[in-house]
């Protein structure tokens, strides 16, 4: 990591933000994430959890039984989501996240075992925790976008 990812201090608030890598600028977030090979790490832990997780058993029952398709789609929508190259329109058409989700039951508890295994996959990564707060933080905007009841 090279020193124009740490911000100066805020004038403004006083607060010593220096040692806070920069994360959403650019391709930041894809490299801080190891690259695209990273994130494709990142989802097979991701579905490793889904699949083997007893509160994510309803989730995965959404999926389809071979999850090859959906390892696919979501590594090369996070790719693009952290800044690097968008390939998910070209690849399989437009997407508007809460609309893709609309046919599926999710509540509360279908959410929070997504982000469950999103948390889960990232803490078996090398990531900085500053950087899995982030992502967390990203992904729950979206993930609440997706429930469509209590
Ligand atoms: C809130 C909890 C979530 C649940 C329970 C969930 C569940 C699912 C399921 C079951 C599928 C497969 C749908 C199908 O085959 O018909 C799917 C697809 C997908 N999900 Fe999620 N998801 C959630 C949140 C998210 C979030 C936060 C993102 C990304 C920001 C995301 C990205 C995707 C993508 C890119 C696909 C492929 C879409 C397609 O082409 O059909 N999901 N999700």
């Amino acid at each position: 990591m090279d020193s124009s990812e740490y911000p100066e201090q805020d004038e403004f608030s006083g607060v010593k933000k220096a040692k806070a890598p920069v994360y959403g600028v650019g391709d930041s977030t894809l490299r801080a994430a190891g690259g695209e090979q990273g994130v494709k790490q990142l989802v097979d832990a991701f579905y490793h959890y889904m699949d083997t997780l007893p509160v994510a058993a309803k989730v995965r029952a959404m999926h389809s039984p071979d999850l090859t398709e959906s390892k696919a789609k979501l590594t090369t929508f996070l790719i693009g989501w952290m800044g690097g190259p968008s390939r998910y329109a070209e690849m399989y058409g437009s997407i508007n996240i809460p609309g893709a989700h609309r046919h599926l039951d999710i509540g509360l508890a279908e959410k929070d075992a997504w982000l469950l295994c999103m948390q889960k996959a990232l803490d078996d990564q090398p990531y900085e925790e500053t950087f899995k707060r982030y992502v967390m933080v990203q992904l729950s905007f979206p993930a609440e976008m997706c429930r469509n009841r209590k």
